[in-house]
């Protein structure tokens, strides 16, 4: 990686402290500096999600802010990188997304197989059901840009895979096959396409040169082998913690017990677009009308300051007083407007006294990182630490 991709730098609006030592830059990098894909756990490579969090970054933060047997909270858990890294590191979670994808993936790595032999055999029974399905699908009701994807015999297969799958509640095997859906390689079951956006590559590609990437892939084999690969760094858990999944608006989530930690990545005002981006996955379950989930969860700029509004107020109740609110946040307002976005959150945290600001830390987005490179995307995001105010009367340690 170039090194000017990683420069950091503390920033001070307003803060009462700067990033603690654990933070610190090591040969003046970010302790997450680097590749997280060699040495991350596995599950986290499912299945991928435009504007995933690093997954070093989460667990840094996470080791700083949580202790183990903590309640961990992320209300807008996107693939639930938050999630499954405070499992690992011993606390409690509550996860949340509206996006019926996002949701199923934060499902899958908070409530995974004991081992990969228990999702091996799991898999073989399911793929018995799926034998015994006679009825065939009609692609007829399957619309165009679907089966442009696809072999259609490969598409009929995904349809009852999948509606096997949802019946039958298997999150973690349904994952695993979102996350083959769509790519080019053999272990693959699309036409030649990108992965994480779906793109069909058939001009790179073209199906008289390569007949082979447009042929009928069998589905259960590939399964068995994402299953294998999703093993290979299966992360040390522990089953006995509790472990929440939502998918409600996180402005209305409303939590039972106290929360020790908020730590989210709220969306990037419309620089990313979690419905259009994930548009062919969400189609299979059951989502047909992307646009109208764009609508809510990739907010213009007023709608996310309102939102983020509504959310401070909520986790206001629901943290523990002194409890600390982590945000990672994309600095642009939106792609029209420069103005900062961190800056503008900030401020919606300390309206009222309800949280105080510990500290602000930029952090650049290399490019190779960057969703939409160039022009458009956030060129860096800030992780900004909030506490929330103690109870009126309560005298400070
Ligand atoms: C930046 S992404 C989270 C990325 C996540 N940390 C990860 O590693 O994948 C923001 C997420 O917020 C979700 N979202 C947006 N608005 C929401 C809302 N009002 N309630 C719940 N989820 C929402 C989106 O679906 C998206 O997955």
């Amino acid at each position: 990686m170039k090194n000017e991709a990683m420069t950091s730098d503390h920033r001070t609006v307003g803060a009462s402290g700067s990033m603690p030592p654990t933070m610190a830059k090591v040969n003046g990098l970010p302790p997450w500096a680097g590749s997280a894909w060699p040495t991350e756990s596995t599950f986290h490579q499912l299945a991928p999600y435009i504007g995933k969090t690093k997954s070093t970054m989460a667990a840094a933060l996470i080791r700083e802010y949580a202790k183990p047997g903590d309640v961990v909270c992320d209300p807008f858990s996107g693939c639930g990188t938050f999630a499954l890294e405070a499992w690992i590191a011993g606390c409690h979670v509550v996860a949340n997304d509206l996006s019926p994808y996002a949701h199923l993936l934060t499902r899958a790595k908070l409530f995974p197989y004991e081992s990969s032999d228990d999702a091996l055999t799991d898999l073989a029974a399911v793929a018995k059901s799926v034998a015994r399905r006679r009825a065939r699908p009609d692609l007829r009701t399957v619309p165009r840009w679907i089966r442009d994807f696809f072999h259609p015999d490969t598409l009929k297969e995904i349809l009852v895979w999948t509606d096997v799958l949802l019946t039958q509640e298997r999150w973690f095997l349904l994952a695993c096959l979102m996350g083959i859906l769509h790519h080019q390689r053999p272990g693959f079951l699309s036409f030649p396409s990108s992965h994480t956006v779906p793109y069909l590559r058939v001009k790179k590609f073209p199906r008289q040169q390569f007949p082979n990437l447009y042929a009928y892939r069998s589905i259960l084999d590939r399964l068995e082998a994402k299953v294998t690969r999703a093993f290979r760094r299966e992360p040390k858990l522990k089953f006995a913690l509790q472990r929440h999944c939502f998918s409600t608006p996180a402005q209305k989530l409303k939590l039972a017990r106290s929360v020790d930690l908020i730590i989210t990545s709220p969306p990037y005002m419309r620089q990313l677009d979690y419905g259009r981006d994930n548009r062919l996955r969400l189609w299979f379950l059951g989502c047909k009308d992307w646009h109208s989930l764009d609508d809510v969860v990739s907010p213009d700029q007023e709608s996310f300051l309102a939102l983020m509004d509504r959310c401070f107020a909520r986790w206001h109740k629901s943290l523990k007083p002194r409890g600390h609110c982590v945000l990672v946040i994309g600095d642009q307002c939106s792609r029209e407007d420069r103005s900062d976005l961190p800056d503008a959150v900030t401020q919606i945290a300390l309206k009222e006294r309800r949280f105080s600001l510990v500290s602000s830390y930029a952090d650049t987005i290399p490019n190779e990182r960057r969703v939409r490179r160039g022009i458009t995307g956030s060129t860096s995001e800030t992780v900004l630490v909030l506490r929330r105010a103690p109870e009126r009367g309560t005298r400070r340690a």
